[in-house]
């Protein structure tokens, strides 16, 4: 049998995650096209061209699955797809079929993502989430993307809806900000310390998360779901209580959401303490990663073994787990770590179904280019792609387990005919 490093079970899915406007390129209807080119916009970097992979979305999943890899998870642009209410672009709507296809091609499963937090400017103009027909608006575009997923076997609604409602505190926070200190918070959205996420933006969101949900069962086959960002929060001694309610209002009201789901999308990173007020800013010895978060790869484990409980029991896709870092032996180590979480989960009884890693290649870290979570590094003035050790490392693991099991259940066959 060949020996394999991570014990994970059949039918397993070894992949790697992108969205759309991290790396398109060229999504000048979106709202953050708009924040990123305002005078005095809060980002420090433009996303610009990305890394192109609007135009080059076959090379990237040709690398992918000759490193050895069989699913992607990669996001549909909204604002391309509907530019203005109601008006559908046809060649947009075309062109994701075409990256669908291509990975069928290729033999990689498709996880496809309706909304990676970018909304077309028109949307955001007319008050986004908090919008009073916002549902009834984003079910229209759902309705109109089902016939192109039509056979695409996993979907995600939703990306980090717990996120999106943080982000929509904002705004509140930096008036805030800009009033009692004069200046706007600069800091990329990665590295700050979050405010609590806004209720009713979530309420609006589960809401239009069961709609598109409804919408896509009804037109597909796909396993539905939404992806939740996993916060490794950990109490200081005496904060259990403010963690739990901490807990509740950050991840786990949108765990619960996944109850009656085909399956929740685990994303997780790294770990934060909680103390008597609520979540703590990282101090200087945290800030162990290009993002200025912690080394920890053991996150994935506290947010796999969180949403199996706040979820009851709904199956697991880890669809982003990964770290920024410019040395590729230490993403190899982190995820070496994150996977041996995994497996021990998979051992406790935890149904995990597969492994995206974040990032296929380095993207545009909403707001700044520096951090790189890639496992293809791309030059950025010529858009050539460099698979980094690490992608042929993970490729092989895939590869390893694979041909175990396909090795295995021959010798069953063999035995018993
Ligand atoms: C998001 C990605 C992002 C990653 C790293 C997740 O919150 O879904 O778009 O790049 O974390 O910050």
């Amino acid at each position: 049998m060949t020996s394999i490093e991570f014990d994970l079970p059949e039918g397993f899915l070894w992949g790697a995650a992108t969205s759309a406007y991290q790396t398109e390129g060229g999504n000048t209807g979106a709202n953050w096209w708009y924040l990123e080119t305002m005078p005095n916009s809060p980002f420090k970097d433009r996303s610009g061209q990305a890394v192109d992979s609007y135009h080059r979305y076959r090379e990237d999943m040709r690398l992918l699955a000759e490193a050895g890899l069989d699913s992607y998870r990669f996001s549909i642009e909204w604002s391309r797809i509907e530019p203005r209410p109601g008006e559908f672009a046809r060649a947009e709507l075309d062109h994701y079929r075409s990256v669908i296809d291509t990975a069928f091609e290729f033999g990689l499963t498709p996880v496809v993502t309706l909304h990676h937090f970018t909304n077309p400017m028109w949307f955001f103009r007319g008050g986004g989430w908090a919008a009073p027909d916002a549902v009834d608006v984003f079910a229209r575009y759902v309705t109109t993307v089902a016939p192109i997923v039509a056979d695409v076997p996993w979907l995600c609604t939703i990306n980090e809806p717990n996120v999106i409602a943080l982000l929509a505190e904002m705004p509140a926070r930096a008036a805030a900000a800009e009033q009692s200190a004069g200046a706007l918070d600069s800091r990329p959205i990665a590295g700050l310390a979050l405010p609590t996420p806004s209720d009713a933006v979530t309420v609006t969101l589960i809401r239009a998360h069961r709609r598109a949900s409804d919408i896509l069962h009804a037109a597909t086959d796909a396993k539905v779901g939404w992806t939740v960002s996993g916060q490794g929060f950990e109490a200081e001694p005496g904060c259990e209580e403010v963690l739990a309610a901490v807990k509740w209002a950050w991840e786990d009201r949108y765990l619960e959401v996944a109850r009656h789901d085909d399956f929740v999308g685990v994303q997780s990173y790294t770990t934060r303490r909680i103390g008597p007020s609520g979540p703590m800013a990282y101090t200087e010895a945290e800030k162990q990663t290009m993002t200025g978060w912690p080394y920890r790869p053991d996150a994935l484990g506290l947010s796999i073994r969180n949403a199996w409980k706040a979820c009851d029991g709904t199956p697991i896709l880890v669809t982003e787990n990964g770290i920024a870092t410019a040395d590729d032996r230490l993403r190899i180590a982190y995820t070496t770590g994150a996977l041996q979480e995994v497996e021990a989960a998979v051992r406790d009884g935890i149904d995990v179904r597969g492994y995206l890693h974040w990032s296929a290649l380095d993207n545009y870290e909403w707001g700044e280019w520096g951090p790189t979570f890639g496992l293809i590094a791309v030059d950025r003035e010529s858009f050539e792609r460099s698979p980094r050790p690490s992608l042929a490392w993970l490729g092989r693991r895939a590869r390893a387990q694979r041909t175990s099991r396909f090795e295995a259940n021959d010798a069953l066959r063999l035995e018993f005919g």
